[in-house]
């Protein structure tokens, strides 16, 4: 049945490589006129201040965009605004007993949770009045380690309530990447969870956040401890660990003046991999930030306060932070969230979610729809996902065929399909369709969005030819860029601007981001991400630095040298290779990979597990001692390996590449 389906649509949408807006779609769409990227263009840097103009302001901005001093960029200077404010306070009168957030837990189906907006904002007031009893002021970082629970929004909005920036850190990482992650923002303050739900078992996320507590080299002074698994799970309290219920519970009805934030102030830091073992923690504003979120949120997911939303996403990357709290929240909406996996208990979970809330749009990831596609079209086929309007992706490169896949047995041909290219530091979308107004290409994520100067061009900084593979570069700044690395302003230079820029040039002109991304253009300005071109690498959409994974294994006692590269994977689209060489008396044997692999769950987490350990006498290096990569990344693809002979050890590929055969 499915094999036959298979065909049909292979027959029928296999060479079809330009899609509509459906009409249904375009007639009620946010935006449906195409001249607003001549408008935008014309009126930039005004034009921004219709993002802008989506947030209420408690002093109105003096100046859209500050370019004195590149790549320092201002926007909206002399505006204050709170964050948790435009998310809930503004929405009290006319959308109060309306639902703010939809949870969905994993377990069962009357496992859930509805916040209106309310009850949302009662909560985050009596989150913010805890949070200031503790003691924690203006500017000081909150991080939270939490899972999918509705209490992980509440501490993010009651942090910006107070102007306190949160860094939220995936629930997934390991205790290490916790405490790096708190070493590095100086933060004392952790909210997490007693645990979750995954797969039907219980996880026991609070020992692994005791861990992590216990390698941090400041004194963190308070923890605060959410309750999910009630008496599934007992854990020891320490004096300064406090049950969040008991916090909240304490504060009953309490009110917390939102503080006024300049528009320049950070909202939130996130810290995501770059191309050495450090992570980077990117610098989100109030302002700039939060303006982008909410206009990329109507524009492009084609938001409306009525909608019922659901981004599948985990807060815990930047995806979640955008598109299902601030976003979302910003413009008044029903935004939903779920615990647990796409296939529990069966894999029509997400179908079952949206059928019974009658999701408007649904945003999910790539690796999500490969995983769609294999589990075959009876899941989808068995709901009714006719409340569907639109679909979109995000995180990684889709194919044609998953595209076309995702636009027919989930979309019904009814729904346009965005894929949007952006990243973490980007804040919110770049690339891609606005759904009204432009043609869909399956497999090139789209122009760029009205206002951005964005280009593919070649080492020398020129635009290439259509149809040529070059680099992805930023030409002109935006509201929602990132403004620095924490406490780091030389590095967010080196990794961004150096490459394209003349950085002792003061005129703005001179200076071009560069997100890491190759890609290619095509006639009509189309743009299509080929994915990272430095030491980062994209499992399931998760954004990975080889060299935090290569310092884990190095780490391990036996392990001389290591290298690994990111090698294609049906499901993951990434996966991650290990090249080691043992030092002298070390067996490479099963029980030294396991090892291996174990160091690398402890440092980063599960996330990151080799694919494959591949042992190794010698690794492929230039003449110069440099690891050859990209040799190594062809070998994990068994792509033809070209000429070896600058090599200063080219036998050992050959040693190598059979390794990896045999395994
Ligand atoms: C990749 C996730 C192709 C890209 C929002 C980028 C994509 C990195 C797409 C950022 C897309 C994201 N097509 N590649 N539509 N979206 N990427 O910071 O390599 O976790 O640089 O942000 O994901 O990952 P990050």
């Amino acid at each position: 049945m499915q094999e036959e389906q298979d065909v049909e649509l292979e027959a029928r949408l296999a060479d079809q490589e330009r899609f509509e807006p459906p009409e249904s779609f375009v007639e009620q769409a946010n935006v449906a006129d195409g001249s607003v990227y001549e408008e935008f263009e014309e009126e930039w840097p005004g034009c921004w201040t219709q993002a802008a103009d989506l947030l209420d302001w408690d002093e109105e901005y003096d100046t859209v965009l500050d370019d004195s001093n590149p790549p320092f960029y201002e926007w909206f200077t002399g505006g204050s605004l709170n964050a948790s404010a435009n998310c809930l306070d503004r929405h009290l009168d006319e959308r109060g007993d309306e639902a703010a957030i939809e949870w969905v837990g994993e377990p069962t189906d009357e496992d859930n949770r509805t916040f209106t907006y309310e009850e949302l904002h009662r909560e985050v007031n009596e989150f913010a009045a805890a949070l200031r009893e503790l003691g924690v002021g203006e500017d000081d970082v909150v991080t939270m380690y939490m899972p999918m629970v509705p209490e992980l929004p509440i501490a993010m909005l009651a942090c910006a309530r107070i102007g306190a920036p949160h860094s939220v850190v995936f629930a997934g990482f390991s205790a290490d990447a916790l405490a790096t992650r708190m070493n590095a923002a100086d933060s004392e303050h952790l909210v997490t969870t007693d645990g979750y739900y995954r797969r039907g078992d219980h996880l026991e996320h609070k020992a692994k956040a005791d861990e992590g507590l216990a390698g941090v080299d400041h004194e963190v002074s308070d923890v605060v401890v959410v309750d999910r698994l009630g008496d599934a799970y007992d854990h020891p309290m320490a004096d300064n660990h406090h049950a969040y219920g008991d916090l909240v519970a304490e504060q009953a009805g309490a009110a917390v003046e939102p503080v006024s934030r300049d528009a320049e102030d950070m909202l939130f830091l996130m810290y995501t991999s770059g191309t050495t073992g450090q992570p980077k923690g990117v610098k989100h504003t109030t302002g700039g930030y939060l303006s982008w979120a909410a206009w990329t949120s109507q524009s492009v997911l084609d938001i409306k306060p009525e909608d019922t939303y659901f981004c599948s996403a985990d807060i815990g990357w930047i995806t979640g932070h955008s598109y299902i709290v601030y976003g979302p929240l910003a413009l008044g909406t029903t935004t939903m969230m779920y615990e647990g996996t796409p296939d529990y208990p069966e894999k029509d979970r997400l179908w079952d979610i949206v059928e019974e809330y009658e999701a408007d749009q649904l945003y999910t990831a790539p690796t999500a729809i490969r995983a769609f596609m294999k589990w075959g079209t009876e899941y989808p086929d068995s709901h009714d996902l006719s409340s569907l309007r639109l679909l979109g992706t995000v995180g990684e490169p889709i194919n044609p065929r998953a595209w076309k896949w995702y636009y027919k047995h989930i979309g019904g041909e009814d729904c346009p399909v965005v894929d949007t290219w952006w990243q973490t530091e980007t804040g919110g979308m770049m690339v891609t369709t606005l759904p009204g107004v432009k043609d869909m290409k399956p497999g090139s994520a789209g122009p760029p969005l009205p206002g951005l100067d964005v280009q593919v061009v070649d080492t020398n900084g020129d635009e290439v030819e259509p149809g040529e593979a070059g680099y992805l570069t930023a030409q002109k700044p935006w509201p929602g860029m990132l403004r620095t690395l924490y406490n780091n302003d030389e590095r967010y230079i080196s990794e961004y601007w150096e490459e394209y820029s003349d950085t002792d040039s003061d005129d703005p002109d001179d200076w071009v981001y560069f997100p890491e991304d190759g890609a290619k253009v095509d006639e009509d300005g189309y743009i299509t991400v080929l994915g990272r071109v430095d030491d980062v690498i994209n499992v399931s959409g998760h954004r990975l630095g080889t060299m935090e994974i290569e310092s884990a294994i190095v780490g391990v006692e036996g392990v001389a040298e290591a290298a690994v590269v990111g090698g294609d994977h049906e499901m993951k689209g990434e996966a991650v290779y290990a090249y080691v060489i043992t030092e002298d008396g070390q067996e490479g044997d099963a029980a030294f990979e396991e090892e291996i692999v174990a160091a690398v769950e402890d440092a980063i987490g599960p996330i990151a597990r080799p694919e494959a350990v591949v042992f190794t006498p010698e690794l492929p290096k230039t003449r110069s001692g440099k690891i050859m990569r990209r040799l190594l990344e062809d070998i994990a693809n068994e792509e033809d390996l070209g000429d070896t002979s600058t090599l200063r050890n080219p036998d050992v590929v050959e040693d190598i590449e059979a390794k990896v055969r045999d395994d």
